[in-house]
C-alpha cells in the first residue's frame, strides 16, 4: 500500500491530522484536550502520512532560531508497526535540513525512545512526567 508522506494541504488536511492527534493523544493516551491544542498549531509545519486519502500518521515542527522543536508524533492504531513514524521523522530531518537548522529537539515518550534513537536521537537528561505521560529528552545534531 502506497504511504504519502509530506506537508499537510488545506484546511481538510489540518482538520484530519487535528481528529488523529485528539484520538491517539486524548481518547488513547488521557491528555488533557487544552494540552493538546496548545495554541502553537498556526506556527508550525505539519507533516502527514496519507494512505488511500485518509490521513494515518502526522507530526509537528517547529522552528525556533535553528533549532527545530518536533512533537505531536501520532500514527493511526490500524497503521502501527509499518514505519510510518520512520518515515515521517525522515522527512522531519530533511525539512529542518533545508531550513539550514542545525539540530532537532524533542520530548520522547520513554517506551517509544527506540524509534528516535535508531533515527540517531540522543537523549538528554533526566526522565520527567508531562501530560502526565513519562518522557526523555532527546536531540539529534544535524550540521
Ligand atoms: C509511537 C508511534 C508514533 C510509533 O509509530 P509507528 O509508525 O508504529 O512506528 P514505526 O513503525 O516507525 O516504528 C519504528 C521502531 O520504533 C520502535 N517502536 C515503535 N512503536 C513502539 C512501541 N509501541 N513500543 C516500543 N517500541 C516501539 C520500534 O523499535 C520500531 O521498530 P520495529 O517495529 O521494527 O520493532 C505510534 O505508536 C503512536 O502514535 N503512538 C501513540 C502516540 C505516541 O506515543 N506518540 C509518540 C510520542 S513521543
Amino acid at each position: 500500500m502506497i504511504t504519502e508522506i509530506r506537508r499537510a494541504a488545506g484546511d481538510e488536511e489540518l482538520a484530519a491530522l487535528l481528529e488523529l492527534r485528539h484520538r491517539v493523544f486524548c481518547e488513547e493516551q488521557g491528555v488533557p484536550t487544552q494540552e493538546e491544542r496548545d495554541g502553537r498549531d498556526g506556527d508550525a509545519l505539519h507533516l502527514v502520512a496519507v494512505r488511500d486519502e485518509r490521513v494515518v500518521g502526522t507530526c509537528r515542527l517547529l522552528f525556533v532560531d535553528r533549532t527545530v522543536q518536533f512533537s505531536r508524533l501520532a500514527v493511526d492504531p490500524a497503521a502501527r508497526r509499518e514505519g510510518i513514524a520512520t518515515l515521517l521523522l525522515r522527512e522531519a530531518d530533511r525539512e529542518a535540513r533545508a531550513a539550514g537548522a542545525q539540530r532537532i529537539v524533542l520530548h520522547a515518550q520513554t517506551y517509544a525512545r527506540e524509534l528516535y534513537a535508531r533515527d540517531g536521537y540522543v537523549p538528554r537528561g533526566r526522565r520527567f512526567v508531562e501530560a502526565g505521560i513519562e518522557h526523555v529528552a532527546m536531540e539529534k545534531r544535524l550540521a
